[in-house]
């Protein structure tokens, strides 16, 4: 077997029990001079970042919060955030919430040291100098932009979301403890979920896929198939919380070096324009995608089915499309997802826009199957 050259990276994380509660230790390792806690004001007022403050406190740490922070977080919110950093003289960032603060946090780090608009990173290996040493707590099971290379920033002129892909938007360290993640409603808890299983998919087929990112990814879609509805029928189950976040970091160390695909391109797309969660956007998009890009990727569409407890054969291509597809759009009906684009108020006429936008998302290098504006303009039709 020839194993095709790939690299891979992955930052330290600490997964478990008590995880936060080492925050205090992890900063200390950057010789902290002042840190930049960027969190949302919903989280600013629980119990984990008062936990976090106190630990802080307990070590002589100085630091300062930074939460205007929104869900799909702004341009200008990380350029304030950037402003905050440096009149406040920090050298050490601490983002504590789901892919909104951590993203924000990661465009807070490359402003800092870059000097530029953040807008001006948009793309993969356009960061020149190393961000400030960052430390990530999550509190959502999906995202994984503690541990990846990829950050994605909505710009507010032109309504559609940055994709920044670059190691050096790669975490220092992740704490991950799924206690965290209890108080997510079940929208939040179902949207993060399938993005985690989207993350999965695409990195499974991605054209930069690798023998290490196939692994995670197939683990991932299993743990996703068995825990989800679980977690979602029973928020405060802390074993299937733990299964969910163990899901999201396996699914988030397969896309953060395989990359992704065209859901996520159409999705930064949709996101951007629509301010609509990117966990529903994937999940709408997920099946429709899946039966454009299934020929090229027969096999490998084939391996996902099985992961996902259905018995498919690759000498019936046809019969085992329409078997994945149902199986998808049965499980999104089981986590609750809305049935289309219409419901999160897409427009036809906005359909032009939106497939040459995801066009150009940097996404859509590595989808298995070519696509033309024409075709996405097809997907968003059966997907509306
Ligand atoms: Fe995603």
């Amino acid at each position: 077997m020839i194993v095709p050259l790939r690299k891979c990276l992955v930052p330290e994380f600490i997964l478990g029990d008590g995880a936060t509660n080492l925050a205090n230790r992890y900063i200390k390792f950057f010789n902290p001079k002042k840190v930049l806690v960027v969190t949302d004001r919903g989280l600013k007022k629980t119990k984990l970042v008062s936990n976090v403050e106190k630990q802080l406190k307990a070590d002589n740490i100085s630091y300062c919060i930074y939460d205007n922070i929104s869900p799909n977080p702004r341009d200008y919110e990380v350029m304030e955030g950037a402003d905050v950093y440096r009149k406040e003289d920090c050298n050490v960032i601490l983002a504590i919430g789901g892919g909104s603060p951590t993203d924000a946090a990661k465009g807070i780090g490359i402003v800092s040291t870059n000097h530029h608009h953040i807008k001006s990173f948009e793309g993969v290996d356009k960061i020149l100098a190393p961000m400030p040493p960052l430390v990530c707590i999550p509190t959502t099971a999906g995202t994984s932009a503690d541990i990846s290379q990829f950050a994605i920033i909505l710009d507010t002129e032109l309504k559609t979301k940055l994709a920044i892909i670059s190691k050096t938007v790669v975490p220092d360290t992740s704490l991950i403890d799924a206690e965290t993640t209890l108080t997510m409603d079940k929208e939040l808890t179902a949207a993060t979920g399938i993005d985690a299983l989207v993350h999965a998919i695409e990195a499974y087929v991605s054209t930069a896929s690798s023998v290490i990112t196939d692994m995670n990814a197939l683990e991932a879609i299993k743990l996703v198939k068995q825990y989800l509805p679980l977690t979602i029928k029973s928020p405060l189950n802390l074993e299937y919380r733990n299964k969910m976040m163990l899901a999201s970091l396996l699914a988030g160390i397969a896309f953060s070096n395989a990359s992704l695909g065209l859901v996520h391109a159409m999705a930064h797309a949709l996101g951007g324009l629509k301010d609509a969660p990117h966990g529903m956007c994937n999940a709408i998009l997920l099946d429709h995608v899946i039966d454009f890009n299934f020929e090229s990727a027969t096999n490998k569409y084939v391996d996902i089915g099985n992961a996902f407890g259905i018995n498919l054969d690759s000498s019936n291509p046809a019969s085992s499309k329409a078997l994945l597809i149902e199986a998808l759009q049965e499980f999104k009906h089981i986590c609750g997802i809305q049935p289309g684009l219409k419901q999160i108020g897409l427009k036809k006429a906005d359909f032009r826009e939106l497939a040459q936008k995801a066009y150009n998302d940097s996404c859509i290098v590595t989808n298995p199957k070519d696509a033309e504006i024409a075709d996405i303009e097809k997907i968003l039709e059966y997907a509306w």
